[in-house]
């Protein structure tokens, strides 16, 4: 079913669009992503074609998650590559913006200092040791993983910099509006990255509100951002149905991630450990086993055996993402290590 897909680049072209095909009577489905796509993405958009008529696919590598002290420029690109992939699936519209932070363009003001914030997926960038979510390591010893701290600022421009697009801005025209879901954005990856949802939850409702879909498929893979997401468009009153779609695996159990392309063979074998841990311990869990001490002590076991690095194991309410102590409920049991200078990011539902 290969076929051209319209590219837009701008948003206004983008809005235009997409009502132009809600005005002929089309339902539309919305799959964000920061493009280097892989089979995990293009099943979203697989789902996506379920529910609507039409399937955009947003590529936007969003300046506004990464923490200034986390490497942007390496986040990995092949815009050629994903138009291929986008085009065999028969997807309907490629939103790629260049910078989504950039209003000078809106105002007719010259850009300035935003200009260098555009990161239009078109150039190959060089691939480095990134984590999961595109953050270099050890930079700071300290503070190994990249954060900025607390939101309370540490580590930026005159001590408020917390994101790329403010130490960026130049504090006078720039952005200053930020979307957060207060208390699901803290825990689980929130600890190690407090920048990262406050700049999701905002893209993702600036994408909303530019493509105005009916539907917006999330990978459960990075099970926190889908629950966020999920809130914000219920706390907010977005009109759109946030679905959730299952996590893809490589055949041998590692969850796929354009991360995985940084790992060493051997770290990538160490790494299949997470996948065996945790349905591990789900299947000991639906088998009696309820206590969340016992199965988390197994699994970060496992994990440190093969040769890596829990950055946290947590068993947390599938709705609430609050940790518990004993399994009574539907639970979902996730997982961040450290292989390498790889982290890696994975969970599984236990519904008992
Ligand atoms: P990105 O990492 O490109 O992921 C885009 C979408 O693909 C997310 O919903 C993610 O959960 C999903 N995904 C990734 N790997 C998957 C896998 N193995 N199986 C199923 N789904 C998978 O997540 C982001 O981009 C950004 O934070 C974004 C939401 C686009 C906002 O900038």
């Amino acid at each position: 079913m290969a076929k051209e897909p319209e590219i837009m680049r701008d948003k206004d072209q983008m809005r235009t669009w997409s009502r132009s095909m809600r005005s002929k009577g089309k339902t539309l489905a919305l799959v964000p992503t920061m493009g280097y796509l892989h089979q995990g993405h293009l099943s979203l958009i697989q789902e996506a074609q379920k529910h609507c008529q039409l399937t955009i696919v947003s590529i936007y590598i969003n300046p506004g998650q990464f923490a200034p002290s986390e490497d942007l420029s390496t986040y990995p690109s092949d815009f050629q590559g994903d138009l291929e992939k986008l085009k065999k699936v028969g997807v309907d519209a490629v939103f790629c913006p260049k910078n989504l932070y950039d209003y000078a363009i809106d105002s007719k003001i010259p850009s300035g200092s935003y200009s260098d914030l555009g990161f239009d997926g078109t150039g190959e960038r060089k691939v480095g040791s990134c984590d999961e979510n595109g953050v270099e390591f050890g930079k700071d010893e300290k503070n190994p993983r990249g954060s900025s701290g607390d939101l309370g600022f540490e580590g930026g421009v005159k001590g408020k910099v917390v994101s790329c697009v403010e130490e960026k801005g130049d504090g006078r025209l720039g952005h200053e509006t930020w979307v957060r879901v207060e208390r699901l954005e803290k825990g689980l990856c929130g600890n190690s990255r407090p920048v990262f949802f406050r700049g999701v939850a905002t893209i993702v409702a600036k994408l909303f509100n530019i493509v105005e879909p009916d539907v917006a498929v999330f990978g459960k893979k990075d099970y926190q951002q889908w629950r966020i997401i999920r809130r914000m468009v219920r706390d907010l009153d977005f009109g759109i149905n946030v679905i959730g779609s299952e996590i893809v695996r490589d055949v041998d159990g590692l969850a796929m991630s354009s991360r995985n392309v940084h790992l060493l063979p051997e770290e990538r074998d160490k790494a299949l450990s997470i996948n065996k841990a945790l349905s591990k311990a789900k299947f000991s869990a639906q088998n009696g086993q309820i206590s969340c001490k016992e199965l988390r002590h197994s699994v970060v076991q496992a994990i440190f055996e093969a040769g890596g690095r829990v950055d946290y194991a947590e068993i947390v309410d599938q709705e609430s993402l609050k940790p518990v102590e004993e399994i009574k409920s539907p639970v979902v049991f996730s997982v961040a290590a450290w292989f390498g200078k790889v982290r890696l990011i994975d969970n599984m539902e236990i519904n008992v």
